[in-house]
């Protein structure tokens, strides 16, 4: 099994709680999410079309896609529409002001 490595994805200020957004670590389009003081981080592509979760409209922990309202839990990537299509999750730490997401194979760095 390939070793993680943390990487940063936002300011731990930069989102309230109950709040989302995209963001962007080692290659990958993520999604972060606030929900009751903890962060987390899933894939930001819905397994449905594809369309960016950073859009869409999170209820505690259930996000729902922008585009065709399905719906999934941040905690664990749960799909609640389709059981059968979870989302990524990725493991979380926060530490000096930052969010990290932890990414196994992440694209080197450009420049
Ligand atoms: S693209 Fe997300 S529900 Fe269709």
């Amino acid at each position: 099994m390939l070793n993680p490595t943390f990487l940063p994805v936002a300011p731990v200020d930069s989102l309230a709680d109950g709040a989302c957004r995209s963001v962007e670590a080692g290659g990958r389009r993520l999604l972060l999410a606030k929900v009751e003081g903890r962060f987390y981080v899933t894939e930001d592509a819905c397994p449905h079309r594809g369309a960016s979760l950073g859009g869409g409209f999170l209820q505690g922990c259930e996000i729902f896609c922008p585009l065709h309202g399905w719906s999934f839990d941040v905690t664990h990537g749960t799909g609640l529409t389709r059981p059968d299509k979870p989302l990524r999750t990725y493991r979380t730490e926060v530490r000096d002001g930052q969010v990290w997401a932890a990414i196994t194979n992440p694209e080197p760095a450009a420049g």
